[in-house]
C-alpha cells in the first residue's frame, strides 16, 4: 500500500512535539537535608529523587529507577526516605532509605508490600498510612528496622508530619463525607485524638514544630492557619506582622510552614495561582503556581514553580535585596512555545447558575477551532496555572485546551470542592458540558470539532459524556477511566472502598445510574480507550466488558492496554504510550468536522 506523505509528516511533527515535551523535566522541591535541596523531578526520563548542592549548584540523581513518594527530607538528617512499587504497577509498596553520604539504595524496614499514600519521616522514625484488602491502619517504622502497627484507621485518612511524641494527619476521622478532621497519634500514650475546633468545619495538613501544631481550618468561616497546643487544647488564630496575605485574601493553601528561623510562612491559593508569604509579607515571584515545597536557608528562598506556557524551574529569592535567580530550567522549544497564543482564566455559569472556574489555552489557530475539552483527574485536583505536559502536547498539536475546575475541584472553597459528594458524574458532569457550550459561544470552539480527554476520573467523565451526550463529541479519548462502580467497589482494596463510600456518601443506589456501562450503547461517536494493564485503583477487568459491549454494538473504537505499568505514571516512556495514540487519534477526527 503507497504510504501517504502527509501522515508521514504528522507522525515526525507528533513525535517531536512529544519526546520535546517529555524531555522538559517536572520538578518539585521536598525539601533539604544537609547542604543540598532535595527534588523529584523527571530529569533521565523516570519520576525519581534528585539533589543540588546550595553553593556550587552541582546536581545529581539521589536513587536509581523510579519512585512513587517521598518523605519531606530533614535539613540536619543525611537519609532520604521514599517508597516504590514493587509490583509492576500494583502499588504494592516498600520502604527504601539512602543515605546522601553513601548513595547505597537499603530497605528502610523488613515488611510486606502494602499500598503507602504518603510518608513522614522526623529523622529517625517514619509513619505512613498503609492500606490492605482488608484494611486501612497508621504505622511506626525506625531505622533500627523495627515496624509497629499503631491502630486500624479505617476511612480516608493522610499522614502529614511526625516529631517528638506525635503524629499528625487528617482524613474523615468522623465517617463524615462532608468534613475533615485532624488526628494527633500520642506515641506516649499509644492513642489518638481527633481535633474539629467546630461540628462541620474542615480542618487540614497539620504540621509540627515543638509539639505546637499548625493547619489549616474554616471554622470561623475562611479557611485561615491557626495553632493547637496538645498539652493546652488551646487553639489561636495566626496573626501576622505584615498585612499582605490578608490583602490577597487566600482562598485556600497550598503548603505552610516556619522557616528555619521560626517564622510562619504559607502559600496561599487564589484562582489557580499561587503567592508565598512570610510572616504576612508576601515574597514576590513570577505568576504561576509553586510545586512542592519552599526551602529556606537564612536569607535566601529556593522554589520550584511554573505555569501553564512556563515549563517548570527552580529560583532562588534572595530576600535581602529581592532578587530573583533562575538556578535551573529547561527551554520550551521555539516551534511550541509558538503555538501557544495566550491563557485566560474566566468563570462561566453552569445549569444552576453555580460559577465554574476554567483555565482556557489557546493555540496559535484559528478560532473557532478545533478544541479539546480536558478532564482532570480526581476528582479532588484542579488545573492550576501550573506546567502540564498533557496540556502542553495538545496546543502545540493547535488544539485550544479548555481546562474546566468542575464542582468537586480543589483550590475554590470548601464548599465547592463538598458539591460533587454524593453526587459524582451528576452536577460535575453537567459542568464540563456547560463548559464545551461557553466555548461554542464564545466562538472558541467549533462546534463540530471538540474532543473530550480525560484520565482516572477525568477518563470516567468523558465515558459518561460520551455515553450521555454523545451528540457534543466529535471523538473521546478515556485513559485509566471508570465504567462500573459496583464492579470497582468489589475489586478495590480498603482504601479505595472507603473513596467511593466518601464520594458517593454511602448512596450506593446511584451506582448503577453513574456508572458509563449503562450508557454504551449510546455512544456513537469514535472513543480511545488507553488503560494501563495492572491498574489497582480503576482496574482493566470492568473496563473489558465495556469493550466488548463497544464490540457488539459495532462502534468506532481503538483501545491501548499498556503492559506492565500501573495507575502511576512513573515513567516518561509510558506517558509517550498514551500521549502518542492520543494525538494521533485527534488529528485523525480533529481534523475533519462532524459531518451529522
Ligand atoms: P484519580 O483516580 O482520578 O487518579 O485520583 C481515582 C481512582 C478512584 C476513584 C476516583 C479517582 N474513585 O472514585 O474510586
Amino acid at each position: 500500500m503507497p504510504v501517504d506523505e502527509e501522515d508521514i509528516a504528522d507522525i515526525k511533527y507528533i513525535s517531536s512535539v512529544i519526546l520535546d515535551i517529555v524531555k522538559i523535566p517536572l520538578l518539585s522541591l521536598m525539601g533539604r537535608a544537609c547542604d543540598r535541596i532535595i527534588y523529584i523531578t523527571t530529569e533521565g526520563g523516570i519520576m525519581s529523587i534528585w539533589s543540588m548542592d546550595l553553593d556550587s549548584g552541582d546536581r545529581r540523581s539521589v536513587v536509581k529507577g523510579p519512585i512513587h513518594g517521598l518523605a519531606r527530607p530533614r535539613p540536619s538528617s543525611p537519609y532520604i526516605i521514599y517508597i516504590r512499587d514493587v509490583t509492576k504497577g500494583m502499588e504494592q509498596h516498600k520502604i527504601f532509605c539512602v543515605d546522601l553520604r553513601e548513595e547505597e539504595e537499603k530497605l528502610f524496614v523488613e515488611m510486606d508490600p502494602m499500598r503507602i499514600f504518603g510518608l513522614v519521616f522526623d529523622g529517625s522514625k517514619t509513619a505512613f498510612v498503609g492500606s490492605t484488602a482488608a484494611e486501612n491502619a497508621l504505622y511506626l517504622a525506625e531505622i533500627d528496622g523495627s515496624l509497629e502497627k499503631l491502630c486500624v484507621m479505617d476511612t480516608i485518612a493522610f499522614v502529614s508530619d511526625i516529631e517528638g511524641r506525635y503524629i499528625v494527619g487528617f482524613g474523615n476521622m468522623r465517617g463524615n463525607p462532608y468534613t475533615y478532621e485532624l488526628f494527633i497519634y500520642d506515641l506516649a500514650q499509644g492513642e489518638y485524638e481527633i481535633l474539629s475546633p467546630k461540628e462541620g468545619s474542615q480542618n487540614k495538613y497539620p504540621q509540627l514544630l515543638n509539639g505546637k501544631i499548625l493547619f489549616e481550618s474554616n471554622y470561623e468561616g475562611k479557611n485561615r492557619l491557626y495553632i493547637y497546643d496538645p498539652e493546652t487544647k488551646e487553639i489561636t488564630k495566626v496573626e501576622f506582622r505584615y498585612g499582605d496575605y490578608e490583602k490577597f485574601d487566600p482562598i485556600e493553601h497550598g503548603a505552610y510552614g516556619w522557616t528555619d528561623r521560626g517564622e510562619i510562612w504559607a502559600e496561599g491559593k487564589k484562582n489557580g495561582r499561587s503567592r508565598l508569604f512570610v510572616e504576612g509579607k508576601e515574597i514576590y515571584i513570577p505568576e504561576g503556581t509553586i510545586h512542592g515545597f519552599p526551602v529556606f536557608v537564612e536569607d535566601k528562598i529556593f522554589i520550584t514553580m511554573s505555569s501553564l506556557i512556563n515549563p517548570p524551574r527552580i529560583i532562588m529569592v534572595d530576600t535581602k535585596d529581592d532578587t530573583i535567580k533562575t538556578i535551573f530550567q529547561t527551554t520550551l522549544p521555539d516551534y511550541i512555545k509558538k503555538k501557544f497564543r495566550r491563557v485566560e482564566f474566566v468563570k462561566y455559569k453552569s445549569f444552576d447558575m453555580l460559577e465554574i472556574p476554567m483555565y482556557v489555552i489557546l493555540a496559535n489557530t484559528k478560532t473557532p477551532g478545533p478544541t479539546v475539552l480536558y478532564v482532570h483527574g480526581g476528582p479532588w485536583a484542579e488545573v492550576m496555572d501550573c506546567w502540564s505536559m498533557s496540556i502542553a502536547m495538545l496546543v502545540a498539536m493547535g488544539f485550544h485546551v479548555l481546562a474546566p475546575n468542575f464542582r468537586g475541584s480543589t483550590g475554590y472553597g470548601d464548599d465547592f470542592r463538598n458539591a460533587d459528594i454524593g453526587d459524582p458524574g451528576g452536577g460535575d458532569l453537567q459542568d464540563v458540558v456547560y463548559a464545551a457550550k461557553w466555548a461554542m459561544d464564545n466562538n472558541i470552539a467549533d462546534p463540530k470539532r471538540i474532543a473530550i480527554y480525560g484520565y482516572s476520573y477525568g477518563g470516567y467523565m468523558t465515558y459518561l459524556a460520551m455515553g450521555k451526550h454523545p451528540e457534543l463529541w466529535r471523538c473521546g479519548i478515556a485513559g485509566a477511566g471508570i465504567v462500573d462502580w459496583g464492579k470497582m467497589y468489589k475489586l478495590g482494596d480498603a482504601i479505595f472502598r472507603q473513596f467511593i463510600d466518601i464520594l458517593f456518601a454511602g448512596k450506593k443506589e446511584l451506582w448503577k445510574e453513574r456508572s458509563p456501562i449503562e450508557y454504551v450503547e449510546n455512544v456513537s461517536r469514535p472513543i480511545c480507550i488507553i488503560h494501563p494493564q495492572n491498574d489497582t485503583r480503576c482496574p482493566l477487568i470492568p473496563v473489558m466488558d465495556y469493550i466488548q459491549r463497544l464490540i457488539q454494538k459495532g462502534a468506532t473504537f481503538e483501545t491501548h492496554i499498556l503492559p506492565d505499568i500501573g495507575h502511576a505514571i512513573l515513567r516518561m516512556d509510558d506517558l509517550v504510550k498514551i500521549m502518542l495514540p492520543t494525538i494521533i487519534f485527534l488529528e485523525k477526527y480533529l481534523k475533519t468536522a462532524q459531518s451529522t
